[in-house]
């Protein structure tokens, strides 16, 4: 009998990514998405990857009792990865309670749920962001939580202490905190990736755009930083690489492998790249010209993060494998698989 897995938020980015390598490993997958940041033809582009189409719920999970009733419905859930929250940095500083009843509340009624089972499994899409600017590099996980800069960031600082504090006390309980850095990139089929909607707030979809011509060019938010070329450094994994760590860790704990019932695990490459240094590898793996120009610096960004990816390579077994190169040109397979699509419903 397969293992069933719940994905909530499992039709977005990160999410779908993982609902594909979980079918692969041979799970059954069952979604909850509210679709507020997401498309049902993502559930099109799954099945057409891997042959099986998910069961779906359209819920939203600040519903408590639609929690509480999908739970009642679905009793044989092996693991749960939870990934519906909202996620726009900017966003979260000018709606902040929007942030904070969506992605906390969300997670409580799950936990709720879940708490209530003899044994219960849970991963957590955390964030390298936990860590603000950290004073030594590479980042390991014992480096200190720092004020968040956003309400986005308090989210995830706030879920990881939630979880924390229920497993103190729920020994059946057995959850992991995966601190995500840069994901980028899209399934190298071209049937699902990152589908921002509006302006994108992050680099590489806003560098597909202007590659594509959707935007006259990009902007480099600060060029005087204390790097070697003046642009901000970050850790670019490929979603892939991201999704399959996924399944790694709810291995981890279905086979019992856990050192202890709350766990974290960066997931990086551990390699840094500025963003200029972004722009060149874009440039050179597709044979594009990308437009840009230098402006000030963004309120909130940090000079420069990337993992230490030794706790995830040896508890988890999982490295990521696949490099900048292949992210950026999988990332602009995609946006000219998304302009093709525009063209044909125009
Ligand atoms: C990367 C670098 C920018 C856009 C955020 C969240 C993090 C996670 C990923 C959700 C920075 C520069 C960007 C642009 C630019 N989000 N940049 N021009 O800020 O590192 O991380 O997104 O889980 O939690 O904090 O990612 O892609 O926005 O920026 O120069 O138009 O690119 O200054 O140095 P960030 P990003």
């Amino acid at each position: 009998m397969n293992k069933k897995v719940l994905v909530t938020g499992g039709l977005g980015f990160i999410g779908s990514h993982t609902v594909v390598a979980l079918q692969k490993e041979g799970f059954e997958v069952i979604i909850i998405d509210n679709l507020s940041n997401s498309s049902i033809d993502v559930l099109g582009g799954i099945t057409k990857i891997t042959g099986t189409t998910p069961e779906f719920e359209n819920i939203d999970l600040r519903d408590k009792q639609a929690v509480k009733r999908f739970f009642e419905k679905y009793t044989e859930i092996d693991g749960v990865i939870h990934f519906a929250a909202s996620k726009a940095v900017g966003e979260s500083v000018e709606k902040p309670l929007l942030y904070y009843e969506n992605n906390i509340s969300s997670l409580v009624y799950l936990l709720q749920e879940l708490n209530e089972r003899e044994s219960a499994n849970f991963i957590f899409s955390s964030s390298c962001t936990v860590y603000g600017q950290a004073d030594k590099l590479p980042i390991t996980e014992d480096a200190p939580v720092k004020k968040a800069e956003s309400p986005y960031g308090n989210t995830k600082q706030i879920g990881e202490e939630i979880i924390q504090d229920i497993c103190k006390v729920s020994p059946q309980l057995k959850a992991i905190s995966l601190r995500y850095f840069n994901p980028i990139g899209a399934h190298p089929s071209a049937d699902i990736g990152e589908l921002p909607i509006g302006t994108p707030q992050n680099l590489v979809p806003f560098i597909t755009q202007t590659a594509i011509g959707k935007r006259d060019e990009l902007s480099v938010f600060g060029d005087d930083y204390p790097t070697e070329d003046g642009t901000a450094i970050r850790d670019y994994i490929h979603v892939l690489d991201l999704a399959e760590a996924h399944v790694h860790a709810l291995k981890r704990l279905l086979q019992n492998n856990e050192k202890s019932n709350y766990e974290v695990f960066n997931l990086g490459t551990g390699q840094g790249n500025s963003v200029l240094e972004v722009i060149k590898a874009f440039e050179g793996s597709t044979g594009e010209k990308l437009p840009y120009k230098i402006v000030g610096r963004r309120e909130g960004d940090i000079t420069a993060a990337y993992a230490d990816t030794t706790k995830a390579n040896q508890e988890l077994k999982w490295k990521a494998e696949r490099s900048l190169e292949e992210a950026l040109s999988s990332a602009w397979k995609w946006q000219l698989e998304v302009k093709k699509r525009e063209e044909e419903d125009n």
